[in-house]
């Protein structure tokens, strides 16, 4: 098997619609692909938090197109991707979080089934478009709570309204591409990437364990944690936007034949519970980082959640660079570099070389 590589010479002058390009993965994936040369058309809501990852790394002054809108607003978003008639969109606009997704529902179903619909009822018009991929998750699942991982062809399913809503996801994703894609007179392959949870610099999220360490950490306190054995498959950011981009590079030139669901996790060893991973962010940040168990009653969360990638690693050849404490690294390295005012766009280009050199 040879394993693939982000292909720079491939992405340089490729244009790009990436929705969600004002996120946490979204910054780090427009910086990626501009550093390449691609010519990236962004569109999604503007940040909403302070700081957040698309205004430290100045994202809008380095792609073509910054547009802040809604994916729930079809016409908008259709002659935003006309105008931007691109080779490769890249969906990842999403309502990503579960606790919220408890609390709004509608919200997320909308954002994250119907915002879906949109993308690719308005994909179907560009003919440029040669390949798709659609971001959704590893909860997509139907969760047996089992020890295996899951299989691409296993069911869809989800226990809180974000899983289901991105279990749904896939079925649009799959609906639209048997319906109105890779046809004789259409040439987009559509596929989707389910991967696991994702850790790295630069996530200023609510509600997502490494932010709250770091803001734990920063002011002293002791970081209070909802469910310490609940594991996940942890993996630095660069891992599934490599598998992303990896992906892309393939339906764009072999098509059809890899247009169907993609499973991009970490190693085993890196399925890990939520106290572990906390135990190592306090020894790489040192001090007098603490934590202690939320005794509060909480809503429904899986504890056991685990992707078997054997499909990426065998077809595609790709596989997972850094472990958890690489990636754990990675993050103590970029947020003191933040907090001592040092250039974030260079640190995190430098963490984007590191990762494709290793
Ligand atoms: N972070 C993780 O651990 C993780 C794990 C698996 C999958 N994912 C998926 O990856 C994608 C990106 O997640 P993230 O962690 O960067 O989340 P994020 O919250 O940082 O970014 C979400 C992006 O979606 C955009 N968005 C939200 N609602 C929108 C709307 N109605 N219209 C237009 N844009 C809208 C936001 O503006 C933002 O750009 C999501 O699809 C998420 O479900 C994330």
């Amino acid at each position: 098997m040879n394993l693939a590589k982000v292909d720079s010479l491939f992405w340089k002058g490729k244009k790009v619609f990436l929705t969600g390009h004002t996120g946490f993965k979204g910054s780090w994936l427009s910086l990626w692909l501009s550093s390449m040369g691609a010519e990236v058309a962004g569109y999604a809501l503007a940040p909403n938090t302070t700081p957040n990852l698309f205004d430290v790394l100045n994202i809008k002054g380095q792609i073509k197109t910054s547009h802040i809108a809604d994916i729930r607003n079809l016409e908008i978003l259709k002659s935003a991707m006309l105008e931007a008639s691109p080779d490769i969109l890249i969906h990842m606009a999403a309502q990503p979080l579960v606790r919220y997704s408890y609390e709004n529902p509608v919200e997320t179903y909308a954002v994250n089934v119907m915002g879906t619909v949109n993308v690719l009822e308005s994909a179907r018009k560009i003919q440029s478009l040669r390949a798709t991929v659609v971001v959704t998750t590893d909860k997509c699942y139907e969760n047996k709570e089992w020890v295996w991982g899951y299989r691409e062809n296993e069911p869809m399913g989800g226990h809180d309204p974000y899983s289901n809503s991105k279990g749904c996801a896939e079925l649009v994703t799959s609906a639209y591409r048997q319906s109105f894609f890779n046809l004789a007179d259409n040439h987009n392959a559509v596929a989707s990437a389910r991967a696991g949870n994702v850790i790295g610099g630069g996530d200023w999220s609510i509600d997502r364990l490494i932010p709250d360490a770091i803001k734990a950490f920063e002011a002293n306190q002791s970081l209070t944690i909802r469910n310490p054995l609940a594991t996940r498959p942890w993996q630095h950011v660069l891992e599934p936007l490599s598998g992303y981009l990896i992906l892309a590079q393939g339906l764009y030139e072999k098509g059809g034949s890899l247009a169907s669901g993609w499973n991009f996790g970490p190693r085993d060893e890196d399925n890990r519970s939520v106290q572990e991973v906390i135990d190592l962010m306090i020894s790489g940040w040192g001090g007098a980082a603490q934590w202690e168990r939320d005794g509060a009653g909480q809503p429904h969360e899986a504890n056991l959640l685990k992707l078997d990638c054997s499909k990426a690693r065998q077809q595609l050849g790709w596989v997972p660079k850094w472990d958890l404490e690489t990636a754990i690294k990675k993050i103590v390295e970029w947020q003191k570099s933040f907090q001592g005012n040092a250039n974030m766009r260079d640190v995190s280009l430098a963490q984007i070389n590191q990762y494709t050199n290793t």
